[in-house]
């Protein structure tokens, strides 16, 4: 395994005019499946985690990155390790100092001039270890793995420009009517608004929410800037559906079936949504 920061990846994927997909990981399963399908499909993965998940697995920052760098000398990949949604910007430093090589600062919490602050002092902090910076404007809907109906606010073009020169931020996580989780109604991005936002912003876009996102509509987005996708309640979903399969094959030997399967099962939805990166 290559490890690589996130710019690195983000820079190739505009020279080829594709994106890279990202995946949440969260115990060996989960980064062998990723790191699986990232070697079958020669396709660069980022494997990301968010401080929630961390706090949820009972795992450590340094405990995280020493299981990725372990298994990761069994596969010819080029990945880097990314922080999803840090709210905290003491999660941040925590993550460049046990080794993540990107995080993001999520400032959707706080005023837009709170943010613009907070952001530009991981950037700082993190471009010292060379490490890659995502943040957020506007606020994508709903909440990781969970039912929650908050259904955000999108992203203000005229807000865009000032918030990448002030904070010198490497990708911007963008809120164009994407949210978080499955979606109760079919999603309507706002391509016209995310052809704005580009036109103002010289740096690598980003797209959360990818769960329930059409094909077609991711596509597009990727055509018109969109360099990283984020998908996490499918491939978690898939994972699950895999172990409780295997729970109801199997009647013995649980833990053996029930790991391969779930295993096997987000390997394929990732393989799947790798296929929709380049269209
Ligand atoms: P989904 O769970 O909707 O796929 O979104 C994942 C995500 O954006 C992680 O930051």
């Amino acid at each position: 395994m290559e490890l690589v920061n996130m710019m690195t990846l983000l820079n190739e994927a505009t020279d080829d005019h594709k994106a890279v997909a990202a995946i949440n990981v969260s115990n060996m399963e989960t980064i062998m499946g990723v790191m699986e399908a990232s070697e079958k499909t020669g396709q660069s993965v980022i494997m990301q985690i968010a401080p929630v998940q961390l706090e949820a697995h009972g795992i450590t920052y340094e405990q995280i990155v020493s299981m990725i760098k372990l298994f990761g000398k069994s596969y010819q990949i080029k990945t880097c390790i990314h922080l999803d949604h840090a709210m905290a910007i003491d999660d941040c430093f925590k993550a460049i100092d046990a080794g993540f090589t990107s995080v993001m600062y999520d400032g959707t919490l706080v005023d837009f001039e709170t943010n613009m602050a907070h952001t530009k002092k991981v950037v700082d902090y993190a471009h010292g270890h060379g490490v890659t910076v995502e943040a957020e404007l506007g606020k994508v809907g709903g909440s990781e793995a969970s039912e929650d109906e908050d259904m955000g606010y999108k992203t203000r073009p005229e807000d865009v420009a000032v918030f990448v020169e002030r904070t010198g931020v490497d990708c911007l996580a963008v809120a164009i009517g994407n949210a978080h989780g499955f979606y109760t109604l079919e999603p309507q991005l706002d391509f016209a608004l995310l052809h704005a936002i580009k036109d103002v912003a010289d740096i690598p876009l980003v797209l959360h929410g990818g769960t329930g996102i059409s094909v077609a509509d991711i596509q597009q987005a990727i055509q018109m800037g969109i360099r990283k996708v984020n998908f996490f309640t499918e491939i978690d979903r898939a994972y699950v559906k895999g172990f409780v399969e295997a729970y109801e094959e199997n009647k013995k030997i649980y833990m053996m079936h029930a790991s391969e399967k779930a295993r096997q099962a987000m390997m394929q939805e990732i393989i799947n949504k790798i296929g929709w990166m380049r269209p």
